[in-house]
């Protein structure tokens, strides 16, 4: 490959040979940033009008690159595009083949602007895209939940700490657990993408442009709230998409704890829910298996979005201020992300949806393991007066009889519980019962069915 011939058409003036095959192969991004193919053709829309509005080219011209990117958009789109592996990205494919199309004025859309920033911007639209985008599939997620909620706003469950019974909870206080979280994930979205909706376009390669640009007519054609107020960091900055995966990975994290907590719910030990058909497989030796593939892969799959965060934190540490060919990298690691993350949202939803929860297996189970001897320790303290760190200790002595015995707290007889201490009365045996436990936990923000209606209401005029 040593012939000038082969020597790239774009800077050929400069470079007597083409690159060596591993050079391109190494080199080429073409392979992937096809995905900014619209994004592309906007920002050279709104660039081309620009320089025509500004007198920089003519509008001859103008209109004749507007079209060009119109056929070129359409190829694209129809799969008919002659993608050329030797013109690197999708910046110089796309503005190749305007030069088939349209000839001499295509070469003047490159007046003013470099690559450099071509690429912060089409990257930049991207991603706000994938922020509206989650945010879309979040909202979707969190009706799902709701509508959980509302089914099960008083079933009672047991709730865990360490993975051991705490307290009876409802379900319904459970789901709307996570509708608080994804609802912070949305907020974390919407942060990212007010922030990051400022136009890197007019920077050119670093220093801005002798050109007499108009940056905020660009900005305004794309969306942007304003044009950044420095070239360097136009094109040098990559913190809006590590925003985007930031969010991401939180919410993803949040999607695997959901997803964790289907996967234990739905086994034969629990029996809190059964999922639906959809959203299982079975096993091809055991008939009786139906396996929660679906919750198991997204708990997975988030590891590929942590992973992206990590890698573009990565590829930028350490890099000097302004384009360095190492930002090429951030594509598909936060593709990636970004479908693995979108994929992940419409699965939670749909299993969600789709899940029966079972209301008398999580009563039973709530049930289990004393989960209201905190309320008999409260008890105590309310009624006899006793200072909590006793009732804690007569509580403690009668979980442990009730151990021996064999039995639950409120299987254990006046008789014996008036041997751990005097005072007791029937009466106690008012509060040992899951549904009472819960109906009192009216403290803002907790679990009483009352609570949850409440939240569920808040929630649901929030939304609309
Ligand atoms: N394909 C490049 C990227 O993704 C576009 C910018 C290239 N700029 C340059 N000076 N080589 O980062």
């Amino acid at each position: 490959m040593s012939d000038k011939s082969s020597s790239n058409a774009m800077w050929g003036g400069r470079f007597a040979a083409g690159p060596d095959a591993i050079m391109e192969a190494i080199n080429a991004s073409i392979g992937f940033d096809r995905r900014l193919a619209k994004q592309d053709i906007d920002g050279s829309r709104a660039h081309a009008a620009m320089l025509a509005a500004q007198g920089i080219i003519t509008d001859n011209d103008a209109s004749a690159i507007r079209e060009g990117l119109l056929t070129v958009l359409s190829e694209i789109e129809s799969d008919t595009f002659p993608w050329r592996v030797e013109l690197e990205d999708i910046h110089m494919n796309v503005e190749a083949r305007l030069k088939e199309i349209v000839g001499e004025p295509a070469g003047r859309l490159h007046t003013g602007r470099s690559r450099n920033d071509q690429v912060a911007v089409d990257f930049r639209l991207w991603v706000r895209d994938q922020c509206d985008a989650a945010d879309g599939a979040l909202k979707a997620l969190i009706e799902a939940l709701i509508g959980q909620a509302e089914e099960g706003a008083d079933w009672v469950m047991p709730g865990f700490t360490h993975l051991q019974v705490a307290q009876p909870v409802t379900w319904g206080h459970h789901m709307m657990a996570y509708v608080e979280m994804f609802a912070r994930d949305r907020a974390r979205f919407a942060d990212a993408r007010a922030r990051m909706n400022e136009s890197p376009l007019g920077a050119a390669a670093l220093a801005g442009t002798s050109f007499p640009l108009d940056r905020q007519m660009t900005a305004e054609a794309l969306g942007f709230d304003r044009p950044m107020a420095n070239s360097l960091d136009a094109v040098a900055a990559r913190d809006f998409a590590l925003e985007f995966l930031g969010a991401a990975s939180i919410c993803a994290m949040h999607l695997s704890r959901l997803a964790e907590e289907l996967v234990i719910w739905s086994s034969a030990q629990f029996r809190f829910v059964a999922m639906s058909d959809r959203w299982s497989t079975g096993s091809s030796i055991m008939p009786q298996k139906r396996n929660p593939d679906a919750a198991e892969l997204l708990r997975a799959k988030i590891g590929r979005i942590f992973g992206a965060n990590v890698a573009l934190m990565t590829i930028m540490k350490g890099l000097p201020l302004t384009y360095s060919k190492d930002m090429q990298e951030d594509k598909e690691q936060t593709f990636d992300a970004a479908d693995s993350l979108m994929l992940g949202l419409a699965a939670m939803t749909g299993m969600v949806a789709d899940m029966k929860g079972r209301p008398e297996d999580l009563r039973v189970a709530a049930a289990m393991g004393f989960s209201t001897a905190t309320d008999l320790a409260d008890w105590l303290v309310r009624e006899l007066g006793l200072p909590f760190r006793d009732a804690h200790h007569v509580t403690g002595s009668l979980v442990a009889m009730a151990e021996e015995n064999g039995c639950d707290l409120p299987e254990l007889s006046l008789v014996q519980m008036q041997s751990v201490h005097a005072g007791i009365t029937g009466a106690i045996f008012d509060v040992l019962g899951v549904d009472n436990s819960v109906a009192s936990r009216t403290s803002y923000g907790g679990t009483a069915p009352v609570n949850v209606r409440a939240q569920i209401a808040r929630w649901k005029k929030d939304l609309s």
